[in-house]
């Protein structure tokens, strides 16, 4: 009944991130290039990103330099729909409705806002709070039935899914999909490279713990030579890095990177100490970010263009989302 469409964000809250590559703008261009008939809503989340603090003038650069990091990815502007949030004012829209239909419990038990408000709760802004109802706004105002994401987000999905059952079942209706989360591939948690037990973030205080985008050559090569690990040679198959989560990362990301299978990159890998196999992945990593990173240079100089870009692309998503607003806004009876 709902039309096949892909819809996913990201933040304009500082560098992008190996993990975000990875974990979702790799999946992106992947979903955008299937021959399944997608139709890709690809959102830069600048709403999201203020809900904690961001400098004006940051958020302004931040938010060109990732729309230039979607296409430098390889997102064509033509062929999936690149936006802004706050350009299209139905996600907030749609957000207070769903402000209306989640439930104080359901939010209370997201981990993310746990995390992100850390000890200090009393003093997070409310938006942190209400995010999730916004992300499924962000979702739903597409009537998007596929959502690809890493797995931090999968308990935002699952609240996304309760909110459109709780429509439904509250207007008796069939008005919103279920969405389906795609949480797939190697790399659906890139871990820091400091510590094997934290996710990698742009947040992360040391830069060593993660590879951004716009790092050049000899940075990427370094962060990797410097990559905790542990002193046991690459296992030769999946099972034995179980207990090894630096070791794990690694060879997830080498995966990832390579378009292969964790089990085929141990077999061509395995028995080889770090010292052979981190030069092997710092190669591989800056022959795969280097030509996203020195398009994005090239694309930041040109900034009225991204603007231009992103100012088509709100017209094109306001095409989807103004109807089914209406629609929401009809069964509600407004
Ligand atoms: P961040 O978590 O870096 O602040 P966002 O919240 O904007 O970034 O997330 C954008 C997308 O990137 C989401 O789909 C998220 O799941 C994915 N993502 C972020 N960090 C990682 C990671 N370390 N590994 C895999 N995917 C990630
Ligand atoms: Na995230």
């Amino acid at each position: 009944r709902f039309t096949p469409r892909v819809f996913s964000g990201i933040q304009p809250s500082g560098g992008l991130t190996l993990g975000n590559y990875l974990g979702a703008m790799k999946r992106f261009v992947e979903m955008q290039n299937a021959d399944d008939g997608f139709e890709c809503v690809y959102c830069m989340v600048d709403l999201h990103a203020i809900t904690v603090w961001q400098d004006p003038a940051a958020l302004t650069r931040n938010t060109r330099e990732l729309c230039a990091g979607f296409i430098a990815a390889g997102i064509d502007p033509e062929r999936s729909i690149l936006f802004n949030q706050s350009q299209v004012p139905e996600h907030t829209q749609l957000a207070w409705i769903f402000n209306c239909v989640a439930r104080m419990g359901w939010m209370k038990r997201m981990t993310q806002f746990k995390d992100k408000a850390g000890k200090n709760a009393e003093n997070a802004s409310l938006g942190l709070f209400g995010y999730p109802a916004l992300m499924a706004a962000d979702i739903l105002v597409y009537h998007a039935t596929h959502v690809p994401v890493g797995e931090d987000q999968k308990q935002h999905l699952e609240l996304t899914r309760d909110i459109a059952a709780k429509f439904n079942h509250d207007y008796g209706t069939n008005f919103f999909p279920l969405t389906e989360p795609v949480i797939e591939g190697a790399a659906t948690r890139v871990m820091s490279l400091r510590d094997g037990s934290k996710k990698m973030s742009k947040s992360d205080p040391s830069d060593m713990a993660r590879i951004n985008m716009t790092d050049d050559p000899d940075a990427i090569a370094q962060k990797i030579r410097k990559a905790r690990t542990d002193p046991e040679p690459l296992p030769d198959n999946e099972a034995a890095l179980e207990e090894r989560p630096e070791a794990r990362n690694l060879v997830n990301i080498f995966a990832a990177l390579s378009d292969r299978s964790v089990a085929e990159v141990l077999a061509d890998v395995g028995g080889k100490q770090f010292s052979e196999f981190k030069p092997m992945l710092a190669d591989l990593a800056v022959e795969q970010l280097s030509p996203i990173s020195s398009e994005m240079a090239r694309l930041m100089e040109q900034p009225d263009e991204i603007d231009a870009i992103l100012a088509r692309g709100a017209e094109r998503a306001r095409e989807i989302a103004a109807p089914i607003l209406r629609d929401t806004y009809r069964i509600v009876g407004m």
